[in-house]
């Protein structure tokens, strides 16, 4: 088995940050100390570097139907992307609504991802409805997957929003399996009515996008989203949380004591609701949802993560390009494709905006990029760390560099990035997979489709009444 030692640079994990060496052999990490030494081992000098677990984004969208069209990134440039960007891990969405078994919908999500992801990769089950068949279906297809983590949609009536009702039957039997809910909480009902009024009155801009969806609708799923979860006694996650109302009800329903965890993502830490207001057409590139929201609301987001009150910092990676897709909806907002590409620059934003900036610290830095995660999504120990017995999965990051974020060298399938001309500090110079380089000096070279679907255990963790106290 082949042998690398990645030697003298900082080690940084959710709870630790220290100078030291890795030594890898296969996939695996067997080895953390001061001065390893191995006459067998190939030496990757990481002097001066940041050593980072690879980056765990759980929230992507490759190569998905949507808005009458399908993103522009697959599971390959996707996936490199990502490997550029720091991230060895990714989440994905089965998408299943229109299917009669939800088992299609995987078995399709896995013929995407197969034979050309580049990093690991899992997929989260959505539900769109449920039926007497198809709740039979759910648990056993959890199980027999590897799949810890249903998702649910209030939003986006026409194309996959589900009824209060199927929310709650997900939230049941996420209660019964132990999986995790996730949920887009935007009340889309209120959306849809209020696009329509808009569109009566004429207004087709891109900023109509963000003014038909105010934070009070997220504010208000999110509560929602919160009192059937605990009625159900379901584990929550709230996907893309973006304003004060989202994290005030995440805040409050925590201190009660709910399990309910919340992510955020980039650019509702450093964007804002004008870039929806830039001449012409141009607004369309920053239409997603929930939107972009005034600056106001940047601070609470960052608050709540220093706070643990999120966890997560996802990529919400949906790319449409801009001299193409989100043309259809040049004469009106409502048809522009929701989404943003942001996989490959999830991680040095956080790393600039939050450690760079002295927003965050390193520790914590790590643990929203990539521990939480792996513990919420049922990955952790075997990813999201640096220990003995963890996959191989390394970032090692020059924290000094200064550069600039732009479409013209980034390497996501698009035309545009939303953080063009951006300066970050900090950027992934070799990436390692399960041992093996992905990335080494800021050049590809993995392997297309090298990629593992990854089975995460649906394990019940030891309740309180039976754990065993010494
Ligand atoms: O606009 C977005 N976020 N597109 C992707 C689908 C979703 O809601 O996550
Ligand atoms: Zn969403
Ligand atoms: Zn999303």
């Amino acid at each position: 088995m082949s042998k690398k030692i990645i030697k003298g640079g900082w080690i940084a994990t959710a709870s630790d940050f220290f100078q030291g060496d890795i030594l890898i052999e296969g996939e695996k990490i067997v080895q953390i100390g001061g001065n390893i030494v191995d006459p067998d081992a190939e030496i990757i000098d990481a002097s001066g570097k940041y050593v980072f677990p690879g980056g765990i984004d759980p929230h992507t969208h490759l190569d998905m139907p949507f808005n009458n069209t399908v993103t522009d990134d697959d599971w390959e440039t996707g996936t490199i992307a990502a490997a550029f960007g720091g991230t060895t891990t990714i989440i994905d969405f089965a998408l299943t609504a229109g299917e009669s078994k939800l088992a299609n919908a995987v078995e399709k999500w896995h013929k995407k991802a197969e034979g050309k992801a580049v990093v690991d990769y899992g997929f989260h089950l959505m539900i769109h409805d449920l039926n007497e068949e198809t709740e039979k279906e759910l648990p056993i297809l959890l199980e027999k997957e590897g799949i810890s983590s249903i998702k649910v949609f209030m939003a986006y009536a026409k194309e996959f929003q589900a009824s209060d009702r199927t929310l709650f039957k997900a939230f049941k039997i996420g209660k019964e399996t132990d999986a995790v809910v996730m949920v887009h909480c935007e009340n889309g009902s209120v959306i849809d009515e209020l696009v329509e009024e808009a569109r009566r009155k004429g207004h087709t801009a891109p900023i109509y996008h963000a003014l038909t969806r105010p934070p009070e609708v997220e504010g208000e799923a999110t509560k929602r989203a919160i009192e059937l979860a605990h009625i159900a006694g379901a584990k929550l996650y709230v996907v893309h949380v973006t304003c004060k109302e989202a994290v005030e009800e995440i805040i409050r329903a925590r201190e009660k004591g709910y399990e309910v965890y919340g992510e955020t993502c980039p650019p509702y830490l450093v964007l804002d609701q004008t870039a929806l207001e830039k001449p012409g057409f141009e607004g369309a590139k920053y239409v997603w949802s929930p939107p972009l929201r005034p600056k106001s609301h940047q601070e609470p987001l960052w608050n709540a993560l220093k706070a643990k009150q999120l966890q997560t910092i996802g990529s919400d990676m949906c790319s449409f390009n801009y001299n193409g897709k989100k043309r259809l909806g040049l004469n009106d907002f409502s048809k522009i494709p929701n989404g943003g590409p942001f996989i490959e620059d999830r991680f040095s934003v956080l790393f600039s905006e939050g450690v760079a900036k002295g927003r965050i610290s390193i520790t914590d830095f790590v643990d929203m990029i990539a521990t939480s995660a792996a513990k919420i999504f049922n990955l952790y120990p075997q990813k999201g760390t640096i220990a003995v017995g963890s996959d191989a999965d390394i970032v090692i990051f020059d924290p000094t560099v200064k550069r600039t974020i732009s479409a013209e060298t980034h390497h996501m399938n698009v035309d545009y990035n939303p953080f063009e001309g951006m300066e970050v500090t900090g950027e992934p110079v070799s990436v390692l997979l399960r041992g093996e380089f992905i990335i080494k000096d800021k050049e590809f070279v993995g392997k297309i489709g090298g990629g593992k679907y990854i089975h995460r255990s649906l394990a019940k963790e030891p309740k309180k009444e039976t754990q065993i106290i010494n």
